[in-house]
């Protein structure tokens, strides 16, 4: 029985080692293979990957903080645009501080910064050409001449992505603050990243440092997402913006932090007759989880430029710390235009000036072309879900005599007071709207008794409807 035993089951015996040898074979094949992966490929996430892929050092340049890689940038981006049409290119950049002046950026195109890449701008004015001022503002914002090309630019593109493992964009705004504080400049400073006319937009994963005033400004431009990115300035330095939608449509603004001498978000749309006559609002946008610190800003802005209109504009689960204003909507008599339809749910904020703060007379007119009839309407504003700590005022909210802000909204909305405290924490005049359980009890203006639950949109926003692609690269060059 024993020897018969033995005898049958010794080639089972035999199979099942055999099996067990290749089954180890195989496993540790696809562990080597796996290794090998994932040392030799970075991955990312991005609305379209690309075809070809190009370091930017196959161009030159040498990443020491000190030579110019100008003209490296902008013979790597006008070569890889040659294959926009043929799926595309990424650009990688290595890590190293990559000192350059302004380029522009082209269609079906990735600007990828790994981790330990830093693009230094130059602090030499003639590194960023001067371009006319634009269509919907007439002027410079620092004045009546042209305007420096931001660092990083491009106008009527299709499909662009800038973006990185948490890479750094230097924009070494201290010479630019310098000279704008000394009225000392001409034109308009360079901002961070601008781009004009462009379809398809992602910034994400990076860095921002410094720019010489705001510093991402898409305008003109449809279905942008701008996310992960951490934002910094001074406090102190002059219109550091952090970003401006500007004359654009379906936005997503979401999981930025903010650090700045401006408005964290400033939500704009052209300015006075110009922004009138070109005609294009913002709208179709939501900004989720911004957290900020603007104790010379606001958290989010909408205005001053606004002649194009501003509607449909959704804010969720904003925090923020140490900054004049929650909400600001800044407005004028001359810019005509609108801001309506404006939800905002779940603020939750600490040692701030005035929570709410709206101004229908801010002035700063581009010249003195501007029709003072041209009157603009603020309507359908909903504040809902806010807590504020360390509070100077409740609201400083003023429109425009005799042409009142209306259709306010706020529900459940609790604010406590520091040591700080206005004696008028409620200062209201030309608004009007209702309120539901808002402590302290609101001004008069805006006492009479609205929902419990200000409506908020639950319908998507168009843009959450664009899907992100796992993208890759070969991390030897
Ligand atoms: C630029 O593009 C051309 C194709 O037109 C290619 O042959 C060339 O190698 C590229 N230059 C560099 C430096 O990669
Ligand atoms: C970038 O594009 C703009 C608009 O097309 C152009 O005026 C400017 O000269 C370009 N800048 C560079 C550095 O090529
Ligand atoms: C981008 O940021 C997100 C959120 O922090 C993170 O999950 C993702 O891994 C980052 N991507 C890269 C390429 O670093
Ligand atoms: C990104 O880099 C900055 C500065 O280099 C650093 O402070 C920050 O913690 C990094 N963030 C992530 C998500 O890695
Ligand atoms: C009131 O707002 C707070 C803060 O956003 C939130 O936690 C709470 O659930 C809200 N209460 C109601 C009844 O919606
Ligand atoms: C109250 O509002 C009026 C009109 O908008 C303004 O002139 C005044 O300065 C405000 N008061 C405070 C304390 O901000």
């Amino acid at each position: 029985m024993a020897f018969y035993q033995q005898y049958t089951l010794s080639p089972n015996l035999v199979a099942i080692f055999l099996l067990f040898g290749l089954l180890i074979l195989a496993l540790s094949f696809v562990e080597c293979r796996r290794n090998l992966l994932s040392g030799s490929y970075a991955t990312y996430a991005a609305i379209n990957c690309r075809k070809h892929t190009a370091y930017l050092t196959d161009f030159g340049g040498f990443g020491d903080g000190k030579t110019s890689s100008t003209a490296v940038f902008r013979a790597a981006v006008q070569n890889l645009s040659q294959v926009a049409e043929d799926g595309g290119a990424q650009l990688i950049v290595p890590p190293g501080r990559w000192l350059t002046g302004s380029f522009n950026l082209t269609s079906h195109f990735t600007l990828f910064l790994q981790s330990g890449a830093v693009i230094v701008a130059s602090q030499d004015a003639g590194e960023y050409p001067l371009l006319v001022p634009l269509p919907s503002y007439g002027e410079g914002r620092d004045g009546p001449g042209g305007r420096f090309s931001s660092l990083i630019g491009g106008s009527h593109l299709n499909d662009v992505v800038v973006t990185g493992d948490n890479g750094t964009i230097d924009g070494q705004g201290s010479i630019w603050w310098k000279k704008f504080n000394r009225k000392k400049l001409k034109n308009t400073r360079p901002y961070l990243i601008e781009l004009i006319y462009a379809n398809q937009v992602q910034i994400s994963n990076l860095t921002l440092i410094d720019s010489p005033s705001w510093f991402v400004h898409p305008v003109y431009s449809r279905d942008i997402i701008i996310q992960d990115l951490i934002i910094r300035a001074p406090i102190d330095s002059p219109n550091t913006y952090g970003i401006n939608p500007d004359s654009c449509s379906n936005v997503k603004i979401q999981d930025v932090n903010v650090v700045s001498g401006d408005d964290c978000v400033a939500v704009k749309s052209g300015w006075d007759e110009y922004g009138i006559r070109f005609g294009m609002p913002t709208e179709q946008m939501v900004i989720r989880r911004l957290t900020c610190s603007s104790p010379n800003g606001a958290v989010i802005a909408l205005g001053s430029e606004m002649s194009g209109g501003i509607k449909n504009i959704r804010a969720e689960d904003i925090t923020a710390i140490n900054s004049l204003s929650g909400i600001r909507i800044k407005t004028s008599p001359g810019r005509g235009g609108y801001i309506t339809d404006i939800f905002v749910n779940e603020m939750n904020l600490q040692a701030i000036d005035s929570v709410f703060w709206t101004t229908g007379s801010h002035g700063e007119h581009p010249d003195l072309g501007y029709d003072s009839r041209a009157l603009p309407v603020v309507d359908r504003i909903t504040y809902r879900n806010v807590v504020a700590e360390d509070v100077k005022m409740a609201g400083n909210m003023g429109g425009i005599d005799g042409y009142p802000f209306t259709g306010f909204c706020l529900s459940n909305v609790t604010i406590g007071f520091g040591t700080q405290k206005e004696n008028q924490v409620w200062n209201c005049t030309g608004v009007s709207g209702v309120s539901s359980n808002v402590l302290p009890e609101p001004c008069g203006e805006l006492s009479e008794k609205g929902p419990s639950n200000c409506e908020y949109p639950q319908d998507p926003v168009p843009i959450d409807v664009l899907e992100m692609n796992t993208c890759s690269f070969a991390t030897t060059s």
